[in-house]
């Protein structure tokens, strides 16, 4: 009697611990229950597809570990502070190369066993939110160039006239001048410096206002093939490999061929810099269809890279590390501004020490006609 009704309450219970497993599984967020040394003692089958590690290796292995790919403790660790309080937290956290970034709950477990008594146990909720934190970066960045390019585009017509009567000035008086005297080099100085600024104040009108020129269809190919032609003539010093490598099969963009080598130029030219610092190297630049609905240019070089602290600056207008008289920091922003203009994207990918690739995506002519 006794026999039956210990099996009976053995049936019971292993049916309750399968349809725990069970909900737990069926959740799509991953879900962990981690002890005070952050050991993982158990986990849901979400943990194992959401991060590709085995499921039958992840118990007893720190959850930063098996899960980011981290050798220390997520700086802002909720569970960490659960443990302290005993109260819930909530944090951000992301995996050891940044790539994507979870939203993590923590939740304090209290078991009753005698042996257990207290908060031992912390059940984490992960969700995954990279495409949520992506999506509000592109809106600031977009919202943010607006405003600047609004502003740049008000101030830029304003110095437009005085920078046109420094220029007129500068030269009649020139007329004036023995050449060879002070007076005349002096005149000239100002002359030159005016032409800077006129060349600045009109990268900003074209920032501000890019969407000019007619679309017509690009050979892509032939543009990278002209700028490098027109920057070779630039660089010389550094000695850079180039490898332009173009299929045939690529088609041709629609867009305005001279903002597109602005941008292509821009890219190349920023990549040639970037290796004359580290004393030369490689770059690469390759078109492909991608998904059946955009046309990737990409470009890459071997170059020091971008520390992470610059990536999310490199497209603001005049950010720039380069010495003064060397780089207006516009390149980035007006390629933005033309890219984004023709229905495209531009992004980077880079690291300190592991050169950088920027990929301009362009709308592939064929699905649009597909879609009118
Ligand atoms: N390929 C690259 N490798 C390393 N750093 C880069 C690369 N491309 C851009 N950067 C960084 O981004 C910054 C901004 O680039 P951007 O082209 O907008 O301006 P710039 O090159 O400094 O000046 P400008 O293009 O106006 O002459 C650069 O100063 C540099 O720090
Ligand atoms: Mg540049």
């Amino acid at each position: 009697m006794l026999e039956e009704k210990v099996i009976e309450r053995t049936t019971l219970l292993m049916r309750a611990k399968r349809t725990w497993e069970a909900t737990f599984d069926a959740l799509v967020d991953p879900i962990t229950i981690v002890d005070d040394q952050l050991n993982i003692v158990r986990t849901n089958v979400a943990l194992a597809t959401t991060s590709g590690v085995d499921i039958r290796t992840v118990s007893g292995r720190h959850c930063y570990d098996a899960f980011l790919g981290r050798s220390t403790p997520c700086e802002a660790c909720p569970a960490q502070t659960t443990f302290k309080s005993g109260e819930h937290a909530e944090a951000e956290v992301s995996t050891h190369d940044g790539e994507k970034t979870f939203r993590v709950w923590s939740h304090p477990m209290i078991t009753n066993d005698t042996e257990d008594a207290g908060m031992r146990q912390v059940v984490c909720h992960y969700k995954d939110i990279t495409e949520e934190k992506d999506l509000q970066a592109q809106l600031l960045q977009s919202e943010k160039m607006a405003a600047v390019g609004t502003l740049a585009g008000g101030v830029a017509h304003e110095i437009n006239n005085p920078i046109g009567a420094i220029m007129a000035f500068s030269q009649l008086l020139m007329q004036d001048a023995a050449e060879g005297t002070t007076l005349h080099d002096f005149l000239r100085e100002i002359e030159d410096s005016a032409k800077r600024c006129k060349k600045i104040v009109a990268s900003l009108l074209n920032f501000s206002r890019p969407s000019r020129g007619e679309r017509r269809p690009v050979d892509l190919s032939k543009v990278v093939e002209q700028s490098l032609f027109l920057l070779r003539t630039q660089f010389r010093r550094a000695p850079v490999e180039t490898n332009a490598q173009f299929h045939n099969e690529i088609p041709l963009v629609l867009g305005d061929a001279n903002q597109l080598q602005q941008v292509v130029m821009n890219l190349i030219a920023n990549a040639w810099q970037a290796l004359e610092d580290v004393g030369g190297g490689t770059i690469d630049i390759s078109a492909k269809v991608s998904d059946g609905e955009w046309v990737d240019l990409v470009v890459s070089d071997t170059g020091p890279g971008i520390p992470e602290r610059h990536l999310d600056k490199v497209f603001d207008p005049f950010f720039t590390t380069k010495p003064e008289g060397k780089g207006t920091g516009l390149g980035l922003s007006i390629s933005y501004g033309i890219i984004t203009d023709h229905g495209g994207t531009i992004e980077v990918d880079s690291r300190a020490g592991m050169g950088t690739t920027f990929t301009v995506r362009l709308p592939w002519p064929k699905s649009q006609e597909e879609e009118v």
